[in-house]
């Protein structure tokens, strides 16, 4: 089987990095809120481009409390997209925030500013874009329409680590941005993880409570907190993956260049790099009419592909209870019914990808 990713030989040439890592932090005896999380978020910030990261347990946390740092409460409205990675939901959901969807663009598959707009209330208290697959959302557009109606932006930038709109890294445009380590990221640990970015110093600071039972010195609890905390032994591993971090990306480019120039199937459509972007591929996406037979056909040549996501939001059984009915996101439910995840990862091997790319061509539907 071609495998859809292979953290094994992503390890292989940091493994004595990572070892030595582990150990200094297994030597130090100190393993919750020490000096590897301290440098590892000021490594990130730095990466990003913002003044704070505050490491938190997962990317659904940072959603979550970045929405609450913003001022998210029970009785608000927070607008996000149709067919995102669950978590974005579970994250409004935990704020008692009422979850409302937008559709997304047919060629970028990312929030569609029109749509978002649509759904704008006096109760809005954030959005939340999703720069899925690593493409980022119409940042320019996102943002105009929240600063006129000064509306904080959260970024769900889980699978965006190191993506650019017009140049700027994603997670330096809202207010703040969350970013997730699990480790099938770009930047993945080996457990869950999770980081906020912002510029707003308040932010960063009520962050720093709130994952840690709200407390402000010792025994001094200001705020009704979390357990949320980004464990020493994965911030020391992060801190040795950060460092190849734009290097694995390029190596993903280059992966979908050879994509791009292997696929030459009438039946599939490659993924679009929006002219102001520059895409890391998280997942190499293509879609396809007949995505469901071209699964199987893949799966018989031994190829592993998966399907980011096949349901949105709104139809999902746990998710009925917000009202929306079939054909309310008309764009997004095409994606979720044609959308097919190819292997995608940094030592992806070109012999692979031509396999991948002539098996796909030689699909007949
Ligand atoms: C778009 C998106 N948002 C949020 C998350 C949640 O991250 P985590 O799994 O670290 O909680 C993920 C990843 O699972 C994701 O892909």
């Amino acid at each position: 089987m071609i495998p859809f990713v292979d953290f094994k030989a992503q390890l292989r040439p940091l493994e004595k990095e990572i070892q030595a890592a582990i150990r200094r932090v297994l030597k130090s005896g100190w393993f919750i809120l020490g000096e590897e999380l301290r440098a590892f978020e000021e490594e990130f910030a730095a990466y990003v481009g913002t003044q704070y990261a505050v490491g938190v347990n997962s990317g659904t946390d940072a959603i979550h409390l970045a929405l609450l740092a913003v001022g998210v409460k029970p009785g608000k409205e927070v607008v996000t997209v149709a067919n995102t990675c669950v978590p974005t939901i579970c994250a409004i959901a935990a704020t008692g925030a009422r979850i409302v969807l937008a559709d997304i663009e047919p060629e970028t598959l990312t929030m569609d500013p029109a749509s978002l707009e649509s759904k704008i209330t006096s109760k809005t208290a954030a959005i939340v874009p999703v720069h899925l697959y690593g493409h980022p959302c119409n940042m320019e557009e996102i943002c105009e329409i929240a600063r006129q109606r000064n509306i904080p932006v959260v970024e769900d930038c889980a699978q965006a680590h190191g993506t650019l709109w017009q140049g700027r890294k994603c997670g330096t445009f809202g207010h703040a941005g969350a970013f997730s380590f699990y480790p099938t990221k770009n930047l993945g640990a080996y457990g869950d993880a999770g980081a906020v970015v912002t510029n707003d110093p308040d932010v960063a600071a009520f962050l720093r409570k709130l994952r840690n039972y709200g407390e402000e010195k010792r025994y001094t609890h200001v705020t009704q907190g979390f357990n949320s905390r980004l464990d020493e032994i994965q911030a020391a591993i992060l801190r040795v993956k950060l460092k190849y971090l734009d290097e694995w990306n390029v190596a993903r480019r280059i992966r979908a260049d050879w994509y791009r120039q292997g696929l030459r199937s009438r039946s599939v459509e490659k993924p679009v790099e929006h002219g102001e972007a520059y895409c890391i591929y998280h997942l190499y996406v293509i879609r396809s009419p007949y995505r469901d037979a071209l699964q199987s056909h893949l799966h018989d040549h031994g190829i592993s592909t998966l399907i980011h996501y096949p349901i949105p939001v709104h139809l999902q059984p746990a998710y009925r209870k917000l009202g929306y009915r079939e054909g309310d996101f008309p764009n997004a439910e095409k994606a979720c019914k044609e959308v097919l995840s190819l292997p995608m990862y940094p030592e992806l091997k070109k012999s692979a990808i031509n396999t991948i790319c002539s098996a796909i061509n030689t699909f007949d539907p």
